[in-house]
């Protein structure tokens, strides 16, 4: 990677930090924009501040949510065989790096990696994730950017990093979180960050018994529950918004014909939101709709892939079927193989 800024105290090890962060009033509008359709709603990037962040670390490990257990079992188990696939003096891409653990995994099996990019909104979160890996794997080259990964990444020339092996990692199904647009759009700006010989590991959520998925969204420990409502919270910090959040409620559960994980904040009685001028009324029951996550067949999934542009090298499942790991490669590398 060619050099662009970086970023490092006395005792952390240095990364090179780029900083394409919304600006904070993307933040107030979306808010104002969803609380005016008729189903109101929230987008879930905005889950993720510090705080946010550390609650989805802490609902990956609830017994309920099988998501993250589950995938970071299997890549242990096809940990050599995707290290194969993969190669030598690979620059591992990573989109929305979060806490960084399962990329511990990728990098642990990799032969001589190269180096790591780790694309993240959530900027504290970021810096710190890519500042511990970079002092624990201090041969690695490592670049934090800070971006909403869900649109094109478009990197200022003088900032550009020259990747010369790059492999995409998007793990713990978050592809679901986008929507079918979202996670096709996803899929094309990928494929053209990573073009011409790059290759893509993504994690992938399947369809399962609704037990297990209404479980898994409704943890007994409430981390779930204190996730979602975390969102009013930061309305309250971050745009002096005027709200009871005593008046809310989590909801979430699984809706069969649409394929996906639905949740949402329900007023448990009439109450209203204000932020500056503007004013929201909700009747007892309306809700704010803050995420979906869909959940896919294998078929469903690899025609998303190819509609991108990628092919599909290898794709592997835990036992019970409940998750997917795919090896997609754009076009180029996978026409040359
Ligand atoms: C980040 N994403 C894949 C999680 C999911 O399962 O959709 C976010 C989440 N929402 C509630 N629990 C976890």
């Amino acid at each position: 990677m060619t050099t662009a800024q970086r970023a490092s105290t006395n005792d952390e090890a240095s990364i090179r930090f780029v900083d394409l962060h919304p600006p904070a009033d993307n933040f107030r509008q979306d808010v104002i924009d969803g609380l005016s359709k008729p189903q109101k709603t929230l987008s879930p990037k905005y889950f993720y501040d510090l705080r946010g962040s550390r609650l989805f670390d802490r609902i990956c490990e609830t017994p309920e949510y099988y998501v993250t257990r589950t995938e970071l079992g299997l890549l242990d188990g096809i940990a050599s065989d995707l290290s194969d696939r993969l190669g030598e003096r690979v620059t591992v891409v990573e989109y929305g790096s979060g806490a960084s653990v399962k990329v511990r995994k990728l990098l642990d099996s990799l032969q001589q990696p190269e180096g790591y990019v780790a694309i993240d909104i959530s900027k504290d979160h970021l810096k710190a994730s890519a500042q511990a890996i970079a002092s624990d794997y201090p041969k690695l080259d490592v670049a934090a950017i800070c971006a909403d990964f869900v649109s094109p990444i478009d990197l200022p020339p003088e900032l550009k990093l020259d990747i010369e092996n790059p492999v995409g990692f998007f793990p713990g199904s978050t592809i679901g979180n986008l929507g079918p647009v979202g996670g096709v759009e996803f899929l094309k700006s990928a494929a053209d960050f990573l073009s011409p010989d790059g290759q893509l590991v993504i994690g992938i959520d399947l369809k399962k018994d609704p037990e297990v998925l209404n479980a898994a969204y409704n943890d007994a420990g409430g981390v779930t529950s204190e996730f979602n409502l975390n969102i009013l919270d930061r309305m309250r910090r971050e745009l002096d918004a005027e709200l009871d959040r005593s008046l809310f409620r989590h909801v979430a559960f699984y809706s069969e014909p649409k394929g996906r994980v639905e949740m949402h904040l329900e007023a448990v009685r009439d109450t209203s939101i204000r932020i500056g001028s503007e004013e929201f009324a909700f009747a007892q029951g309306e809700t704010i709709h803050t995420e979906n996550s869909y959940k896919f067949e294998m078929t469903q999934f690899g025609e998303m892939a190819a509609n991108a542009g990628f092919g599909c090298d290898r794709v592997w499942t835990d036992e019970k079927e409940y998750f997917a790991i795919y090896l997609l490669e754009t076009n180029e590398v996978a026409s040359a193989a």
